[in-house]
C-alpha cells in the first residue's frame, strides 16, 4: 500500500500543505459538534498523528472512531499546534473494524493486565518503546563486536551436553507419550539422536571451540533453562550474548565486559532519546541520569571473600544469612550494588564448589577465576570466567561432579591440542534491557515470555 510512515509526516516539514496517505490504528478519538478527531499510530513513532475530520465535508467516518480500528487516511498535512503535523482528512477507509470489546480502551493499563495479551500489548507505547530499544540494542551489540574483529558464531541450539551442569536442560525428544522402554538407556538409544539430547543452556562450550581457532568470537542467540524460578528476572527462553576470547585472562575479559556495557548504553542514549525519556517519565524516575553517569563511572571489582565480610557486617536483616561458601542471593547482590557501591560491581573469585566445572581454578585451591557483574536494580547481568585450560585440572573438576565425560570429549581435547588461556562471558540480553529501560519484570521486555506453567 502506498503510504507514508507517521514518523516521517511528523518530522519532515516538506510534507506540510501536501496531500499524504497515512495508515495506522486508532489510539484515541473525540467527536464534537462540527469536528471529529482521531489519533492514529502506525508503530513508527511514539507520538500519535492527529487526524481532523470536518463533519461538514465528510461522512461515513463513524466506524473509524472505535479504538483499535485500522484505517487508511488521505488528507493534507498542516502544522500542528504542539509541533509536527496533523492531517486534515479528505477520506478515511476502514481497513479492519474493531468492536467495543477491544481490551485496550484505557490510556494506561497495568503491565500485569497487558501480560495477559501479548499479541495486543505490543500496540501500546510502552511496548513500542521496549521493542524499539530491543531492536536497536541488538544491532549495537553486533556492531560492538564486529568493529573489534570478533567473528559471529551460530552455536547449536540442540546439544548433548549441559554447559552449566545445573540439570536445567529441556529435553529434546521425538518419543510419543505412550512409548515404553525397559530402562533409560534403551529409551534414549531409540530416540532421534540415539542418545540424550536437550536445548542448549549456553553456547559457551561450542563458542570455546570456535575461539580456539578464530581467536575472538561471539554468539548472540537464545538459551533455554528449565529453572523452576518464578522470579521477575528469569525466563525459560532468553537471548544470550556470549563472547569468547583466546589469550585472555580474567582481568582482560572484565575490561572487555565493562567497555561493552558502556558502549551499549552510550549508543542507546544516542539512538533512542524519545524512548528513554518515556521510560524515565513512566517507569524509573532518574533513569537518564543513571545511564549518563554510568558511562562515566569505573565499575567496582570486589573479591567474593570481601563481599561476604561486607554482608556479615551489614546493618541489615537478610532472609538468607550467608557465610563463606554460600551462593549470593538476589538480596545480597542488590545490597552490595545498590546500597554499598551504588554502581556496577564485578564480584570475583567465587568458591569453586558453587560455580561451574569449566572455570579456572585459582592457586588457593578453593576459588575460581570467575566473576558476576551486578548492577543496581537488576542484580546479575553477566556471568563470566577465565576457563580452565589445564587438561588434568579440568578432568578432575568434571570427575568431582560425576559428569558424563563422553559428552565432553571435544571440550576436553581443546585442552590437549594447543591449549591457551582464554576467557568469556554471558550477558543476559533481557537483563540489560531491564537495566536500560527501568522495566522491572523480565516478562515485559520480551515478546512472548516463557516461564514455569506459561507458554502460548
Ligand atoms: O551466569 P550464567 O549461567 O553463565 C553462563 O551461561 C556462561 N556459560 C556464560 C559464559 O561464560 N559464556 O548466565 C549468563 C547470564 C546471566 O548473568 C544472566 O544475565 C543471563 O545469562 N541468564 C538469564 N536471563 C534470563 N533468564 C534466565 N533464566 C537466565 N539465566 C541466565
Amino acid at each position: 500500500m502506498k503510504h507514508i510512515d507517521i514518523k516521517d509526516v511528523m518530522n519532515d516539514a516538506s510534507y506540510i500543505d501536501k496531500e499524504v496517505t497515512v495508515c495506522g490504528w486508532v489510539r484515541t478519538s473525540r467527536d464534537s459538534k462540527n469536528v471529529a478527531f482521531l489519533e492514529i499510530n502506525d508503530g513508527t513513532s511514539l507520538k500519535h498523528l492527529q487526524i481532523v475530520i470536518d463533519k461538514a465535508v465528510m461522512s461515513g467516518y463513524e466506524n473509524a472512531l472505535r479504538l483499535g480500528t485500522s484505517v487508511c487516511v488521505k488528507g493534507v498535512a498542516v502544522p500542528a499546534r504542539q509541533g509536527g503535523a496533523e492531517i486534515n482528512a479528505t477520506s478515511i477507509e476502514v481497513l479492519g473494524e474493531c468492536p467495543l470489546d477491544y481490551p485496550l480502551q484505557k490510556k494506561r493499563h497495568t503491565l500485569e493486565f497487558l501480560r495477559t495479551m501479548p499479541h495486543l500489548r505490543v500496540r501500546t507505547n510502552t511496548f513500542n518503546a521496549v521493542f524499539r530499544v530491543r531492536s536497536v540494542m541488538a544491532n549495537t551489540i553486533h556492531t560492538y563486536f564486529q568493529d573489534r574483529g570478533y567473528v559471529y558464531i551460530h552455536t547449536p541450539l540442540i546439544t548433548g551436553s549441559d554447559c552449566e551442569g545445573a540439570g536445567e536442560v529441556f529435553r529434546v525428544t521425538t518419543h510419543g507419550f505412550d512409548t515404553e522402554y525397559k530402562d533409560e538407556q534403551e529409551y534414549y538409544a531409540n530416540d532421534f539422536f540415539g542418545k540424550k539430547a536437550g536445548l542448549s543452556v549456553s553456547g559457551q562450550l561450542e563458542g570455546e571451540v570456535a575461539a580456539m581457532a578464530l581467536g575472538k568470537i561471539y554468539t548472540f542467540g537464545p538459551s533455554f533453562r528449565a529453572e523452576n524460578s518464578n522470579t521477575p528476572r528469569h525466563v525459560a527462553e532468553f537471548w544470550h550474548v556470549e563472547p569468547e576470547v583466546a589469550f585472555a585472562e580474567l582481568p582482560d575479559i572484565i575490561a572487555i565486559a565493562e567497555d561493552m556495557i558502556k558502549y551499549i548504553i552510550k549508543d542507546i542514549l544516542k539512538k533512542c532519546p524519545d524512548e528513554l525519556a518515556f521510560f524515565d517519565a513512566h517507569f524509573e524516575k532518574g533513569l537518564l541520569d543513571k545511564l549518563n553517569s554510568l558511562v562515566e563511572t569505573d565499575f567496582a571489582v570486589l573479591d567474593y571473600t570481601d563481599a561476604i565480610d561486607i554482608l556479615k557486617k551489614a546493618d541489615k536483616e537478610f532472609a538468607y544469612p550467608c557465610d563463606w561458601g554460600c551462593d549470593l542471593q538476589t538480596e545480597h547482590e542488590r545490597y552490595i550494588t545498590e546500597e554499598v557501591f551504588k554502581k556496577p560491581v564485578f564480584i570475583i573469585n567465587y568458591p569453586k564448589a558453587i560455580k561451574s566445572f569449566y572455570m579456572k581454578q585459582n592457586p588457593d585451591g578453593k576459588t575460581v577465576a570467575a566473576t558476576d557483574l551486578l548492577v543496581p536494580g537488576v542484580g546479575e547481568i553477566i556471568g563470566c570466567s577465565e576457563r580452565e585450560a589445564d587438561y588434568d585440572k579440568l578432568l578432575s573438576a568434571m570427575k568431582e561432579r560425576n559428569m558424563d565425560l563422553d559428552a565432553y570429549t571435544d571440550y576436553l581435547e581443546l585442552r590437549k591440542f594447543g591449549s591457551v588461556p582464554h576467557s568469556g562471558f554471558g550477558l543476559g540480553f533481557e537483563r540489560i534491557l531491564m537495566y536500560v529501560t527501568g522495566i522491572s519484570n523480565i516478562r515485559d521486555v520480551i515478546l512472548y515470555p516463557r516461564t514455569v506453567g506459561n507458554v502460548r
